[in-house]
């Protein structure tokens, strides 16, 4: 029998082209009268932002934006953010960006209802009050960020990655418009669609997944796997980018309840020395994890395997199996994802440290499939140095 498990996504989630129109209605519903748009520089000058106030205002509602989030957000940015706002009385907040936009609005939310140090709300269930109510809105299709309930921040003290995790973080509404997402340029849609991948085919295979994300995992495989290559080609095709956003959702929500594994460990170690983005190592580095992981659940990569749309019919459970692995390289490599560590700028020497520090995230580690120490992660770092699956056991 299994083991109790919770399943928790946002009380409400739109979605649909045009569907971002409904943020003024859902802020009305939420007592807004003074709304506070959280976004980015590089965003707001696009003149997305426009595409949220106008429908605020159009409900008589008071709008200001702020556009200070930076990339990879450090503890302080969230502060200096919070401290600027201060005084101001906003009743509803709305995050509209990439991962880090809509984790700093999470961070704001419930800092207005916990006033002290936003460092001590570091770790599961630290959040005592409910945030003040907010709406997040994502223009990219990766981080599933609207729907989980962790919010990730760099400590600038030791350049570790740190998260607060709580249900208090789910939004009061998540809206996915798919149509926010036609002008990211191919780059990003490639990493952060990858990593949405990454989400779901490690949150499918994890310790801790259920029936419940089970079923969602699977289908956002589907979606992302059909349609990424038309995403970054033809980055207009609105069918495609449709797929990727509903993908990229379903996954969030996949990896919100079950959590990821050895992939995000392995991957956590290159961005912080090399500057790797968290998407490119994800999926530089899935193809040699899951030839890792396949033996410890064949059935389950075998589904996956007809998930990416391989036909599998006559192979043994075995063959079938490692399909997926074959298949994830060749979608990582037609998108323009780096195939080894050696072309993200990792010497063979470098491979020992890495190994010291991705073995250290116990968290991940556990929940993923199969058992490994450092030995193995080593032995996976230095398949993917070398490009061969051989050093992999
Ligand atoms: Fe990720």
């Amino acid at each position: 029998m299994r083991v109790s498990s919770t399943f928790r996504t946002p009380g409400v989630i739109i979605t649909g082209i045009g569907s971002v129109q409904q943020v003024g209605g859902e802020a009305v519903k939420l007592g807004a009268r003074q709304a506070l748009v959280v976004t980015d520089k590089v965003l707001n000058a696009t003149g997305l932002t426009a595409r949220v106030t106008r429908p605020l205002e159009a409900q008589g509602i008071t709008v200001d934006v702020i556009d200070e989030v930076v990339p990879e957000p450090p503890f302080e940015n969230v502060e200096r953010i919070a401290r600027s706002i201060a005084g101001r009385d906003y009743d509803v907040l709305i995050g509209l960006g990439g991962g880090s936009a809509l984790d700093v609005t999470k961070a704001l939310a419930i800092m207005l209802t916990n006033p002290g140090d936003v460092r001590e709300l570091i770790g599961i269930d630290k959040v005592r009050n409910k945030g003040i109510p907010f709406i997040l809105i994502p223009t990219t299709a990766g981080t599933g960020s609207e729907v989980t309930y962790n919010a990730i921040f760099t400590d600038a003290k030791d350049d570790v990655k740190k998260g607060i995790v709580s249900p208090h973080l789910l939004p009061d509404v998540a809206i996915v418009d798919a149509e926010l997402t036609v002008s990211v340029p191919p780059k990003v849609t490639a990493a952060t669609g990858m990593d949405a991948l990454v989400h779901a085919v490690e949150s499918y295979t994890a310790g801790r997944a259920t029936e419940l994300t089970d079923g969602v995992a699977l289908h956002a495989i589907q979606l992302i796997s059909r349609s990424l290559r038309s995403a970054v080609y033809s980055g207009n095709n609105i069918a495609a980018r449709e797929d990727m956003a509903m993908g990229s959702l379903m996954a969030g929500i996949s990896l919100g309840n079950a959590g990821v594994g050895a992939v995000h460990a392995l991957a956590y170690p290159l961005g912080g020395k090399f500057k790797v983005p968290h998407g490119v190592a994800n999926s530089l580095l899935l193809p040699y994890v899951m030839k890792y992981n396949v033996i410890a659940n064949l059935t389950k990569f075998a589904n996956v395997a007809n998930a990416l749309g391989e036909n599998t019919d006559g192979l043994s459970l075995r063959d079938a199996a490692e399909k997926a692995v074959q298949a994830m390289a060749k979608l990582s490599q037609d998108v323009g994802i780096p195939a080894t560590l050696s072309d993200v700028g990792v010497t063979a020497a470098d491979i020992a440290l890495l190994a010291e520090e991705a073995g250290k995230i116990d968290r991940l580690l556990n929940n993923n499939p199969r058992w490994l120490t450092v030995k193995e992660i080593e032995a996976i770092y230095r398949a993917a140095y070398d490009g061969s699956h051989a050093a992999i056991v």
